[in-house]
């Protein structure tokens, strides 16, 4: 299956950016759907990575960034006071628990706001070091990296110190008594040892682990890690970007962990598919120095009169109850499906932010079907839904569909994959049809 834009694309496009599961080349979208050169419809069930959060060509969107294009107040913030941009921080902090006084800066991408975060707070606190986890993706640009450990990005060299710790993942470790207690016994030992914890000035967390595998949280343990952190004068940092503004069915996904950070970064979703990223924090530590991270086009009007709609729209519309009711009930019938398909090690998420582990001898070793799950998305593609994988071994399907998904498109999702799986464990899928699309 191949079609112009492909080889456009492949002639002409960085591929060496690219992580292609499928030929899906998108030359329109409506809703939870998008539309390829030929007129056929595809489901999106990855949202184009979750930042079509509210999904494609949204009125309240749509008619907002028209409304901004035309009367271009100025193309920068920098040293323009605008109006949208303005509304958008006072939305921001209007949404973050709590009544401390926080300012927001804003950037253009999820990237961007991480790596702004390790240079200010190394900056402020004097203290060079982070922690974060195994497995976590907190950006491509590299103070962003530098936070990170995604089996990805072994291109690029670990900034010296850093400490990483395991994410606790009581599906892959579920034999491994005192899971969670380990790691934080670990963190004690590090401080003890290679890392003196004055010289940590943050913690990383993302509240669901994403890109390595979906791996939500067990009940307690991020609030430990929190108050060891605080302990030690750590400051704490929350990346929302992917999971955040009601995908897990809470505002915020750090509210089911009662976190209570210093920093939220946001992106994704929050530009309505515009280049938009946000970070609010301590309106003391946020206010470090003029010209600290400064971008011309951030916090462009066109971006934040975006954002702003995608926030009225989130509570307007429910969107936060809906991605409860049907990423709830949708990981139920996946949970179903795993009586029909012995492939289904886990399913697990919150809201929806869903995650389907697939491995072959799952009751026993629990061996990673990279394979299988690559065939899979490619056979959905083939069947009309797009889903992408993500974890550090390349098998969990990742479910961050638009916050508008409804009953009848979680229903047809759910088929498709179901047909996908038999299509695969049947071998109706050669290995051939793999070839060019090895994601990462
Ligand atoms: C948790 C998290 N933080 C940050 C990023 C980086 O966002 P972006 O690629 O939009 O810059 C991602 C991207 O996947 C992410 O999942």
């Amino acid at each position: 299956m191949t079609n112009n834009l492909i080889d456009r694309d492949s002639n002409y496009i960085a591929g060496i950016e690219k992580i292609r599961f499928s030929p899906v080349a998108p030359i329109g979208g409506e809703g939870c759907f998008i539309i390829e050169e030929n007129g056929r419809r595809l489901l999106d069930f990855s949202g184009s990575w979750g930042a079509a959060g509210l999904g494609y060509s949204h009125p309240a969107i749509s008619e907002a960034i028209n409304k901004a294009s035309k009367s271009m107040a100025s193309a920068s913030l920098l040293s323009y006071a605008t109006e949208p941009a303005i509304s958008l921080a006072e939305k921001l902090i209007s949404i973050i628990p709590g009544n401390k006084s926080r300012k927001v800066w804003f950037g253009h991408s999820g990237s961007d706001a991480n790596d702004m975060l390790v240079r200010l707070l190394e900056a402020v606190t004097g203290r060079k070091k982070f922690i974060s986890f195994h497995g976590a993706y907190h950006g491509g640009v590299s103070g962003s990296i530098a936070v990170s450990h995604h089996s990805s990005q072994s291109h690029s060299p670990k900034k010296g110190g850093n400490v990483y710790l395991a994410y606790p993942n009581h599906y892959r470790y579920e034999n491994k008594n005192n899971l969670d207690e380990n790691i934080l016994k670990k963190l004690d030992e590090i401080f003890y040892t290679t890392c003196n914890p004055k010289d940590v000035a943050a913690i990383f967390i993302e509240p669901i682990q994403s890109d390595g595998g979906v791996i939500v949280p067990p009940k307690g343990f991020m609030k430990s890690l929190e108050k060891k952190c605080r302990e030690h004068g750590i400051l704490i940092v929350v990346d929302e970007v992917k999971v955040g503004l009601g995908r897990s069915g809470l505002m915020h996904a750090f509210q089911h962990d009662n976190l209570e950070p210093d920093f939220i970064t946001f992106g994704k979703a929050l530009g309505g598919g515009l280049p938009l990223s946000a970070v609010v924090g301590p309106k003391d530590l946020m206010d470090f120095t003029t010209a600290f991270s400064i971008m011309t086009t951030s916090g462009n009007p066109v971006s934040a009169s975006a954002g702003m709609a995608v926030l009225r729209a989130i509570e307007e519309e429910n969107l936060i109850t809906n991605a409860k009711l049907i990423g709830d009930n949708l990981q139920e019938s996946f949970r179903q499906l795993a009586n029909k398909h012995d492939l289904i090690g886990n399913v697990r998420g919150r809201g929806l932010a869903i995650g389907i582990e697939l491995v072959n001898d799952r009751h026993k070793n629990k061996i990673a079907a990279k394979t299988e799950t690559a065939k899979i998305v490619y056979r959905a593609y083939e069947l009309g839904l797009v889903i992408f994988y993500v974890g550090m071994e390349s098998n969990v399907l990742e479910l961050t569909p638009p916050l508008i998904l409804n009953e009848d498109e979680s229903k047809l999702g759910l088929e498709i994959l179901d047909q996908a799986i038999s299509d695969v464990t049947n071998g109706l899928v050669p290995d051939s049809a793999i070839e060019d699309y090895k994601g990462w």
